[in-house]
């Protein structure tokens, strides 16, 4: 059994948790809710090591001692292991050196390459996860980062598995897969602690459940049976959310942004199409959903038009309002009007070290120029209404970006492009790893956006969300458009069987 009694936390400025009290026992699933910014990840970092002691007041008990872990190592060899919200991997070796970092495979004190590969693809084929161990982590989608990910904190033997997060870049199949995982895991007596803003797999995987809010834990550990999703939100938010997509009916107008024949070239298979030949257009005060499966093109899509690889890599015809428009660069995309919010903000979006304030501002600072200089106060007024209208949880706007917890840095990322107002804007996956209450609070401004005649195009893999807020939906799969519907003929099974090909 592994217990942590009345842990507490400050970082400066912050209270990140107070006398949090936790027990997690052997072949049990915990789930462990909250809103962005509760303190979930620094109780599990301070549970794993990664946060070490004394960086924190408070007891760790195992088996009913009290354990110090002063590094990640130490809680790793006592069977503690953790995999983070954020990806950990190093983009530039290949999957099997990622797997058995630290713990290489060696012969008389080298490394055996061949033994590791052997292992690698032992453990991945265990776990079947579909990647090549020979694969450099960088040319992998989120999702296969995450498994690889998952496969490596696996193949320490732990008996306490920490996920943080861990299916926000999985396809529903892999889900279902690390769920098998996991219940073996769990049969065989592994304790595991499960944190999601996703709580119909909460539901699904955990035994009992435990909510943060403010770093504070709120009411008791209630087992998940017979627990319904009103209860956890409520719990979370402290309040009840009773729509949970409020979309607004609005009449579309002009074209603003008319896309014909888009392709891109496959990155890696010379000859291939990434995209091919995809066409679609997006008016005035219109939500066009994208859906596909990971790896169907639809980030490719959206980062092809944005000016996002080489001239020489894609071909087709972009309109903006009429307009042929010549997009080179992102910054063509730019000044043409478009806006392209990221699915992967550690990689594509935030400056982790530089204060909110400059990255919610970077892109719309031309917006509070007057007679050459930029109008510091207007810019803070809107940066502040921001961070309240999206509820940013950070002590002030100087903030550093890499202090934020996961879902807060997402809601930075979109202020940034909010802030921008550009007559189109591309979302990919806006609401990944935000709270249920934020996520109410992004589609209200998605509504006051198409209000003001914009534009958006959502790519989503949350199909409720896409048929809760989108007005037409594309369907891609493979890199081709094979479908498109009005919102009124849109039903999950027919858009999940074309994504699928099952039809
Ligand atoms: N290194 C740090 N320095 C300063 N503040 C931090 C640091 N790490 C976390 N915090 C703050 O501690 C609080 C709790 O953050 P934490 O990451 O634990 O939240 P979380 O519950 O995991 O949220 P999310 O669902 O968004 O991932 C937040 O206010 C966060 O900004
Ligand atoms: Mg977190």
């Amino acid at each position: 059994m592994l217990e942590m009694r009345n842990i507490s936390k400050e970082f400066p400025g912050v209270r990140a948790l107070s006398e949090v009290s936790l027990t997690i026992r052997p072949g049990e699933i915990l789930g462990l809710c909250g809103e962005n910014g509760a303190g979930k990840s620094t109780l599990m970092k301070i549970l794993s090591g990664v946060i070490p002691y004394p960086e924190y007041d408070g007891q760790i008990l195992m088996d009913g001692r009290e354990t110090r872990f002063r590094a990640p190592a130490e809680a790793e060899a006592r069977g503690v292991a953790i995999i983070h919200q954020e990806l950990n991997l190093f983009p530039e070796l290949a999957v099997s050196e990622n797997l058995f970092l630290g713990a290489e495979r060696t012969q008389w004190g080298v490394i055996d390459w061949y033994e590791s590969k052997a292992a690698a693809k032992a453990l991945l084929d265990r776990y079947r996860v579909a990647v090549d161990p020979d694969a450099k982590v960088k040319d992998l989608s989120i999702g296969k980062n995450q498994l690889v990910e998952i496969a490596r904190a696996l193949s320490k033997n732990a008996r306490y598995l920490i996920l943080d997060e861990p299916t926000s870049a999985l396809t529903e199949e892999e889900v279902e897969n690390l769920f098998r995982i996991l219940r073996d895991l769990r049969a065989g007596g592994m304790a595991g602690v499960y944190i999601s803003h996703k709580l119909d797999e909460i539901k699904k995987i955990c035994d009992s459940i435990a909510v943060l809010r403010d770093g504070r834990r709120i009411g008791e550990v209630s087992p998940t049976a017979g627990l319904n999703r009103n209860d956890i939100v409520k719990a979370m938010v402290g309040r009840d959310i009773e729509n949970l997509y409020p979309r607004v009916e609005s009449s579309p107008g002009e074209v603003l942004l008319d896309v014909r024949d888009f392709s891109v070239d496959h990155p890696l298979l010379p000859g291939e199409k990434i995209v091919e030949d995809v066409s679609f257009r997006v008016r005035e005060g219109e939500i066009l959903g994208v859906y596909g499966l990971m790896g169907s093109g639809r980030t490719e899509l959206l980062t092809g038009i944005f000016g996002g690889f080489g001239p020489e890599d894609y071909s087709g015809e972009v309109v903006i309002r009429g307009q042929a428009a010549s997009i080179r660069s992102p910054h063509d995309a730019i000044t043409g009007g478009l806006g392209l919010c990221t699915e992967d903000r550690k990689v594509l979006g935030l400056f982790l070290e530089a204060a909110v304030q400059f990255n919610m501002s970077i892109v719309a600072l031309d917006r509070f120029v007057e007679g050459g200089v930029v109008d510091g106060v207007r810019e803070i007024g809107e940066i502040r209404t921001f961070i309240r209208d999206l509820e940013i949880k950070t002590p002030s706007e100087f903030q550093t970006a890499r202090a934020l917890s996961g879902g807060t840095q997402q809601k930075v990322l979109l202020a940034r492009w909010l802030m921008r107002d550009p007559a189109v804007l591309f979302l990919d996956e806006p609401t990944r790893g935000v709270d249920v209450g934020a996520k109410t609070e992004i589609y209200r401004i998605m509504n006051r956006m198409k209000e003001s005649r914009k534009g958006i195009v959502m790519v989503t893999s949350d199909l409720s969300e896409l048929l809760g807020m989108s007005d037409r939906v594309l369907v891609m799969r493979e890199g081709r458009s094979v479908g498109a519907f009005e919102r009124s003929e849109a039903t999950a099974e027919k858009i999940g069987a074309l994504a699928t090909g099952n039809v």
